[in-house]
């Protein structure tokens, strides 16, 4: 069974009100935030809040994970040697800009007590600067010793580095290096996840932009708001057609008058083996019972109950 990332959403540790829905959100994945949505002032009350809270209650997402601080940062260390024996599917590496920036995380858990029968967390890399989407070949081909999984595209600082205009025109700006990430992550068998939407109350724009990262090839989108988490699971599917479609060329495949068959003609359509493999794996990346989603809408901006 495959483990699906269609959404993964960041909820900052700092954010007890955040923090406290985060166990019970529908969302493929959870990233505890302790970099960029945690002001200075607040890193270390909010490694202990994410702390305490991985150690409470259950968790519906499948997937747990903690975005922690640079390590040339005051708190990055801290943050390894105290969350890499947490029962955390993945640590998420900031600004990440080449292989040696994660040996160097890598490093610092080996220093961290490990628990008998737990396994280390495996590494997500946040690409987000230029020189990262340079290097990431260079970082993906390291991913086996490194125990690196996924690759993650942070386009709001990728904007703000290149000087692009990241949001306008259909993301026309980015579209060279979301590509770029894609390629990379299809060649070295690694998971890759689209930057996050700012306009959490616009969801059509969102589902655009999803829809988009879809086409792109990504596997699911950052998310930052948990209204967001329905139409990401939805648009990065499978959706019903999709499934319908999957069991029609298996079923067809399965016929006795197609064994043995390359290539058959399935309603006027051309259907080969590799389209039967697709279909495989998209059947088995539906878990036997999904999660419930728990609706969160959005306020409107200004308008705080307490
Ligand atoms: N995770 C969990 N819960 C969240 C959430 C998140 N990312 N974003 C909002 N919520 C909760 C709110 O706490 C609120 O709960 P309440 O009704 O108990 O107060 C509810 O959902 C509705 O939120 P809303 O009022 O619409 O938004 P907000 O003003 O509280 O928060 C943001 C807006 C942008 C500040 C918030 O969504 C956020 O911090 N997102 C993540 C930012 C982040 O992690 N950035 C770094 C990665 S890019
Ligand atoms: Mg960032």
């Amino acid at each position: 069974m495959v483990t699906r990332k269609r959404s993964a959403l960041f909820v900052p540790a700092s954010n007890a009100k955040a923090l406290a829905k985060a166990a019970m959100l529908g969302a493929d994945a959870i990233i505890l935030d302790l970099e960029d949505a945690v002001s200075p002032s607040e890193k270390e009350t909010a490694r202990a809040a994410a702390l305490r809270a991985l150690g409470a209650g259950d968790w519906t997402a499948p997937l747990r994970a903690v975005r922690i601080n640079a390590l040339s940062s005051p708190w990055g260390e801290g943050d390894v040697l105290a969350l890499a024996s947490e029962r955390l599917d993945a640590l998420v590496i900031p600004k990440v800009e080449s292989a040696t920036m994660l040996r160097q995380v890598r490093q610092v858990m080996t220093r961290a007590v490990l628990v008998p029968g737990r396994s280390r967390p495996a590494l997500w890399a946040m690409v987000e600067t230029p020189r990262g989407i340079l290097n990431v070949r260079e970082i993906a081909t390291s991913a086996n010793e490194l125990g690196l999984s996924t690759l993650i595209v942070g386009t709001n600082d990728l904007a703000k580095e290149l000087r692009c205009d990241g949001l306008g025109q259909n993301r026309e700006a980015l579209l060279n290096h979301l590509s770029r990430l894609v390629l990379v992550a299809r060649s070295y068998g690694l998971d890759v996840l689209d930057g996050v939407y700012n306009a959490f109350d616009d969801l059509d724009g969102f589902t655009r932009e999803a829809e988009q990262g879809r086409r792109l090839g990504f596997d699911g989108k950052t998310l930052i708001h948990p209204a967001q988490i329905v139409p990401a699971n939805t648009i990065f599917g499978p959706n019903q057609i999709e499934i319908k479609h999957a069991k029609a060329i298996v079923r067809a495949f399965g016929l006795k008058k197609n064994l043995g068959k390359g290539v058959i003609n399935m309603g006027g359509q051309m259907i080969e083996r590799l389209h039967l493999q697709e279909a495989q794996v998209l059947l088995d990346s539906i878990p036997a019972r999904a999660a419930k989603p728990v609706r969160v809408p959005v306020r409107k901006s200004g308008k705080k109950k307490s």
